[in-house]
């Protein structure tokens, strides 16, 4: 016998074209996945054709005029879709992408794919030769279409709320805004506090640690935290990534530098804590309109936690140091487990926004949200970019790019059209110490858990309380939910403050 509810023959209309998206759209992860894995350069040209290929099937048979009449017949049907069924939630989903893809009339669309494209390989050449006037017309057009893009919703409160809501289903500038707003001072002034205090040595990890020894501590680090092999695989590429095909197969990448042991470790843990994420969504949303995730920042909440909550934590490494430190003897023998924590915990003001460590991280994003928004708003205009991106550093971090490859052209996002996007990268931290506090406050013996190598309790709460819903609750809601409040900054200030006061002795 089966508890299943009876759904309408509507509703299985809906869950059959979601189960057919789903496997078009694992497809096309499936090429993306093998395109940065496996796939020899002279690949890229057909490549790009066959996943356009199946984007555009995926884009036909869901923006049908017949799929707009089924959604309309099922919002009658079911009435409130906020009502918290799995019907209503699903129906809601698909109701707000097909609102989106169908508000974008087709040359728009056409050339919006025709200038990203060329934006994409501008960028490129202008971030080699380090020259911003390659990419700033291509830069300048984007702009432009994404104005238009935004002004397709109209009435808005802000001209960035319909790029924002791409990415953070729900959010509003105005909210981001005031959280960063709360965010920015006091981060400020806690650099200033530890630039005035001695660095901790980090020479220990800037060697050429042994790869496969590498390898073999991510794989044990990530299985103890309960990566699902059976459910996944670890590969190399250029820049780690995580992808799935479907809830039985959730892949991560990462990748070995030969200067930097903390680099694959770190990423190793922060992709896991994504793929956990994706492995932890319930078998009853499988090829289902709510199988994925709540929202980037929610994504980023997840592996922010375990790369750093649990990754750059004294507990950790009480745990995990001792082992580390007899599989290379030549570089850690002599660093005791406390200055090799104060060393992977180092702070150090940075160019590149993906170096940076949790202490300087988000000025990194502010800095972007600021500018995106100028570019939206009119007040900043393209050609002045790379002069405002070196103020604005000097203001935040108090240093100056050298050139502008590490500076302004340093991210691809913008060349694909993606403003609104880095917003989450910070929301996801605030929401990741969120979590994390409350768990902690249900559940005080984690720390030492920790300590002991077990890591079932945090993953076990983080199932309960945001993985289990997939995609059925808005990123504030399932924030208010699993927390009590909405994303607020003060307790990431708080941890900080508290981290960096004792490793700097604030
Ligand atoms: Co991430």
């Amino acid at each position: 016998m089966s508890d299943k509810p009876e759904i309408s023959p509507k509703m299985q209309n809906l869950y059959d074209l979601a189960a057919e998206l789903d496997d078009l759209g694992h497809i096309a992860a499936l090429l993306g996945w093998d395109q940065q894995v496996n796939m020899p350069h002279g690949g890229a040209e057909e490549r790009g054709l066959q996943s356009a290929a199946i984007g555009r099937i995926m884009h036909e048979k869901f923006t049908s005029d017949e799929v707009g009449q089924l959604i309309d017949d099922l919002v009658e049907e079911v009435g409130d879709l906020n009502a918290e069924t799995d019907e209503a939630r699903a129906i809601k989903v698909a109701k707000r992408v097909y609102e989106k893809q169908t508000k974008v009339p087709l040359p728009m669309l056409m050339e919006q794919i025709k200038v990203t494209t060329m934006a994409h390989q501008a960028w490129e050449e202008a971030k080699a030769k380090s020259d911003f006037s390659i990419f700033q017309p291509l830069l300048e057009k984007i702009v432009d279409l994404r104005k238009q893009y935004a002004d397709l919703f109209k009435p808005y409160d802000h001209v960035y709320d319909p790029l924002l809501d791409d990415f953070e289903p729900g959010m509003k500038t105005a909210e981001v805004k005031e959280i960063f707003n709360k965010l920015r001072p006091q981060q400020v002034e806690l650099l200033q506090a530890i630039a005035e205090k001695e660095p901790p040595d980090n020479s220990f990890l800037k060697q050429h640690y042994d790869e496969d020894l590498q390898e073999t501590i991510g794989r044990y680090v990530i299985t103890r935290f309960g990566y699902d092999w059976n459910r996944g695989r670890l590969d190399l590429a250029a820049h780690p990534f995580t992808t799935e095909f479907g809830q039985g197969d959730v892949r991560i990448t990462t990748r070995y530098l030969k200067d930097d042991a903390g680099s694959a470790l770190f990423s190793t843990m922060h992709e896991a804590g994504h793929a956990m994420y994706a492995q932890g969504v319930p078998p009853k949303y499988r090829r289902h309109p709510l199988s994925g995730a709540a929202s980037l920042a929610i994504h980023e909440s997840q592996s922010r936690l375990w790369e750093n909550l649990v990754g750059r934590s004294k507990e950790f490494w009480s745990f995990f140091y001792p082992s580390l430190q007899m599989l290379f003897p030549q570089y850690l023998g002599n660093v005791s487990e406390t200055d090799f924590y104060r060393g992977i915990n180092r702070v150090e003001p940075s160019f590149i926004r993906v170096e940076a460590d949790e202490a300087t991280y988000n000025m990194h994003i502010m800095l972007r949200l600021e500018i995106e928004i100028g570019l939206m708003e009119g007040t900043i205009a393209v050609g002045d970019l790379p002069e405002i991106w070196n103020t604005k550093m000097q203001d935040y971090l108090g240093i100056t790019p050298p050139d502008v490859a590490r500076g302004v052209l340093q991210d691809v996002h913008w060349s694909g059209g993606m403003i609104g996007y880095f917003p989450t990268y910070a929301l996801g931290n605030l929401a990741s110490v969120q979590l994390w506090d409350k768990m902690l406050e249900e559940n005080p013996n984690i720390p030492d858990e920790i300590a002991q190598g077990k890591f079932d309790t945090i993953l076990g709460w983080m199932r309960e309380h945001i993985h289990q819903y997939g995609s059925k609750f808005e990123p504030q809601e399932l924030m208010l939910k699993a927390t009590g409040s909405k994303i607020t900054p003060e307790p990431y200030i708080q941890y900080l403050k508290t981290k960096y006061g004792e490793i700097y002795n604030l």
